[in-house]
């Protein structure tokens, strides 16, 4: 039905324009008596051989929305009942900022892939907190970064004010350092740089009485030796795992129109550099810590793919706007068998 009907209508919309009505539909929909569990008989799927205990966090199935589709938190809940196990908002920062210069977001229709320089668009920390305290029981996972006009010299602090504002209001944290579109922000992936950041939410989180899962996102263009680092810096600060893989700067292989715009790209033409990723890390570390993977999953096999290749948990955005909800139900499906 998405493919046939919907998908079209919302691929003749900018994309933007589509993301934000989508966003207005389902909270809509939602509103009326029945929809939701109506919705949730349909996408969501249940069995015990699809729970998962990672970092100490009971996951009710291992499919969960990444970071960058509800940066503000504002529609976890009804994106939960189509059946993700844990949604991640953000990438979230101290102060509101609008973002980029519009337009920032492209379809890349013939490569199945999406090129974007939102540039970390979002209502800043406060307004996230105050709707996740309306919370029922979604597993959610707060990405945090830096905002723009924060140098890289004081960024450990920008996200300490996140982490200290989020802390009761999510169950793990992801620590953004990856994204290509706030100038200088991936040079806080180089060794030092990491471990003072790393160190310092470390520091913070080990004061709290419940200490909370704190995750490094990183990017697929690492070199071995870069991510070799990566490894070390891990088990150094014991952080409790990483995300791989956040949007490329590559643009090998690609064929439509948009494939000269600045920014990160997303979907199938990253499917195969985030696996490599995740396979390096986990085979290099001896699978010390959990990864969830995330890069280009558009079917039950790439997932799979994903998993075999050492994610505990898997991630999905731009096949999920490609295939939609039915994607993250033929998953769940497949891993009960
Ligand atoms: C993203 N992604 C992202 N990641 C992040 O950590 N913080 C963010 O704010 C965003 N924002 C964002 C916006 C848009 C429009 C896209 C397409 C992506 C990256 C995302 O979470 C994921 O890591 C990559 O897109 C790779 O997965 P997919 O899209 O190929 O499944």
């Amino acid at each position: 039905m998405y493919k046939l009907f919907i998908r079209p209508f919302l691929f003749r919309l900018d994309p933007e324009k589509a993301h934000h009505f989508t966003f207005k539909y389902l909270k809509m929909i939602h509103k009326i008596p029945l929809v939701p569990a109506l919705i949730r008989a349909i996408y969501q799927v249940e069995h015990p051989s699809l729970h998962r205990k990672v970092f100490g966090l009971d996951f009710k199935n291992p499919v969960g929305l990444a970071a960058g589709l509800d940066k503000d938190a504002t529609l976890y809940q009804e994106l939960s009942n189509l059946g993700f196990g844990f949604i991640e908002i953000g990438t979230i920062t101290p102060k509101a900022q609008p973002g980029n210069p519009k337009k920032r977001l492209f379809r890349l229709l013939d490569d199945q892939g999406i090129i974007n320089r939102m540039g970390f668009n979002n209502q800043g920390v406060e307004a996230a907190v105050k709707r996740l305290k309306k919370n029922k029981g979604v597993l959610i996972g707060g990405n945090i970064g830096k905002n723009k006009l924060t140098p890289n010299e004081e960024a450990v602090n920008d996200y300490l004010i996140c982490f200290k504002e989020l802390f009761d209001h999510v169950d793990y944290f992801v620590v953004n350092v990856s994204s290509p579109n706030t100038p200088n922000l991936r040079s806080l992936q180089e060794k030092e740089p990491l471990k003072q950041l790393l160190d310092a939410l470390q520091t913070e989180n080990k004061g709290r009485k419940a200490p909370k899962p704190i995750l490094l996102k990183i990017a697929p263009d690492l070199t071995n030796e870069q991510l070799l680092d990566i490894i070390e810096i891990v088990q150094e600060t014991q952080i409790a795992g990483v995300i791989a893989t956040n949007t490329t700067l590559s643009r090998e292989g690609l064929s439509s129109p948009h494939q000269n715009e600045t920014g990160g790209l997303s979907g199938k033409p990253l499917t195969k550099r985030s696996t490599e990723v995740i396979r390096f890390l986990s085979e290099k570390s001896g699978r010390a810590f959990p990864i969830i993977g995330v890069g280009g999953i558009f079917s039950a096999e790439d997932a799979l793919e994903k998993i075999e290749a050492g994610a505990t948990l898997v991630q999905l955005y731009t096949g999920f706007i490609y295939e939609g909800a039915g994607l993250v139900k033929s998953i769940n499906k497949r891993l009960i068998n």
